[in-house]
């Protein structure tokens, strides 16, 4: 069974981020996107992959410990949203890595947004091409319209010491509007991400929600 330093509580949204820079735009795309989120009450998990242990993920190590504590919180949560940089008219292998070690379906019964950013609009159609085909065959059938900003569309944002960056207005009104569909008003078929679920811990120990 897999032990955890922190007691296992629920989690409801898993933000996967999925560029290796340390100040990054689209880091700063799926902050903003956690900002927007109708539940304010929702506790993300907050998966920056380029922390994770970088022989584990080269090795497809998903026993290492934060990797597999990593692969259970996007397992367990309900709305999971997955930021990436174009790289090369695709997206980033960084993030190829950690979404290979995910089981099949994985994705499935869960709804995802796709967030990405670009030096230009050029390969604004690499998340249609590349990325939703890789969360569909993840199980994915609920997928949200995809947030693409350019870094044109970033801002130096002034309360940040450390020189992060800030989406403008336009698509932080677009993040909103993706969004829209996981408030109170949103899908018949699956309730609101607002409720706190009790975490569960199956007979054979696996974890399904670690937050
Ligand atoms: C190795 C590399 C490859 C890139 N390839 C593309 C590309 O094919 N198309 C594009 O529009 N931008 C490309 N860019 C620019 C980045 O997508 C853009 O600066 C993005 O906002 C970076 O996001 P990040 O700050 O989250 O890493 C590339 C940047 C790097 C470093």
């Amino acid at each position: 069974m897999q032990q955890f330093a922190h007691p296992i509580t629920p989690c409801r949204v898993a933000a996967l981020a999925g560029s290796p820079s340390a100040r990054s735009r689209s880091a700063a795309l799926l902050r903003q996107a956690l900002r927007a989120l109708p539940a304010a009450d929702a506790a993300p998990a907050e998966i920056d992959i380029r922390s994770l242990p970088a022989a584990a993920l080269l090795q497809a190590d998903a026993k290492e410990p934060a990797v597999a504590r990593a692969l259970a919180q996007v397992q367990s949560a309900e709305l999971v949203l997955v930021a990436t940089p174009i790289y090369k008219a695709a997206y980033s292998g960084l993030l190829k890595v950690f979404l290979d070690l995910l089981p099949p379906d994985a994705l499935r019964g869960k709804r995802v947004l796709p967030l990405a950013t670009g030096g230009s609009l050029a390969h604004l159609l690499a998340v249609d091409y590349a990325l939703r085909p890789v969360l569909a065959a993840l199980g994915a059938r609920e997928i949200l319209d995809t947030v693409f900003a350019t870094d044109a569309q970033f801002e130096r944002d002034e309360h940040d010491e450390a020189g992060g960056w800030r989406p403008d207005a336009a698509v932080r009104e677009r993040l909103q509007r993706a969004l829209a569909g996981t408030a109170a008003t949103g899908h018949a078929e699956q309730p609101p991400i607002t409720a706190p679920r009790p975490a569960s811990v199956d007979r054979s120990g696996a974890v399904t929600a670690a937050c």
